[in-house]
């Protein structure tokens, strides 16, 4: 396995690692985001399983050691699961997360405290980087889910969102909501809950212009427009699964 390295927006790289087994033939991607600034910021850590691939790729950015954030979506092993490795990588560095996620997960699981984020909390990198972190429960799962998103390149980091097969392009301007649409109809990864489309017609309101996919490409353009999309799907299969579930149990 290889871990390509592509500035996605100015000062954002994608550390992408691809895993023909998982999924094939498609196969299935997994991606890393380094912000870069005074104080760097990588958004998930990796599998702990990958983290010497990671940690070799970012080397090529910077050395490891000047990590000064480690942020993700929400506490899984692909987000995750490599925290620790990094804290002691990078000694200067702090993980940070939602006020939820801290108190379920992080405050336990990870060898230093973390930094603990409000809803909308900025943390500004230094060198015009502004991250802002966005809780977004049960969106696509799990109930400390939260995005990132930096101010100053209005990039999305919105992790499992969009998640799609294969190994594409680091950044595209095409369709990004048919092939999330297909991953969905596969995976089932999502926890469908009646907040859902209005939590991402939220994160549509930032305007994105780059999307930055966890599993897939990362979208460059009309970022809006792609939310709004993705949120009519999930209404429409929150809707579908209602009506199942009343009819069931009229039945
Ligand atoms: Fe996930
Ligand atoms: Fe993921």
């Amino acid at each position: 396995m290889e871990t390509k390295v592509d500035e996605i927006a100015a000062g954002i790289f994608r550390l992408s690692t691809f895993v023909p087994e998982i999924a094939a033939p498609a196969g299935f991607a997994f991606n890393q985001f380094l912000v870069l600034g005074d104080q760097p910021l990588m958004f998930h850590t990796g599998l702990r399983k990958m983290f010497t691939l990671n940690r070799d790729a970012l080397a090529r950015i910077i050395p490891p050691e000047r990590l000064r954030w480690i942020a993700y979506g929400h506490f899984e092993a692909d987000e995750c699961g490599a925290m620790n490795e990094w804290l002691a990588a990078a000694p200067q560095a702090t993980a940070a997360h939602g006020n939820t996620g801290s108190m379920v997960s992080l405050n336990d699981f990870a060898d230093r405290a973390p930094r603990i984020l409000n809803d909308g909390e900025v943390i500004d990198l230094g060198g015009g980087k502004r991250v802002r972190f966005i809780d977004t429960p049960h969106t696509p799962h799990g109930w400390d889910a939260g995005v990132l998103f930096e101010e100053s390149t209005r990039t999305l980091m919105c992790g499992d969102l969009f998640t799609q097969l294969g190994d594409g392009p680091a950044l595209t301007d095409g369709d990004v909501v048919g092939p999330a649409i297909a991953g969905e109809d596969l995976f089932r990864y999502s926890s469908l809950n009646p907040g859902m489309g209005a939590t991402i017609r939220n994160l549509a309101k930032l305007a994105p212009r780059t999307l930055a996919i966890m599993h897939g490409p990362s979208f460059s353009g009309d970022g809006a427009a792609a939310l709004q999309a993705l949120a009519d799907d999930y209404d429409r299969r929150v809707t579908g699964a209602t009506r199942e579930a009343l009819q069931l149990a009229a039945a």
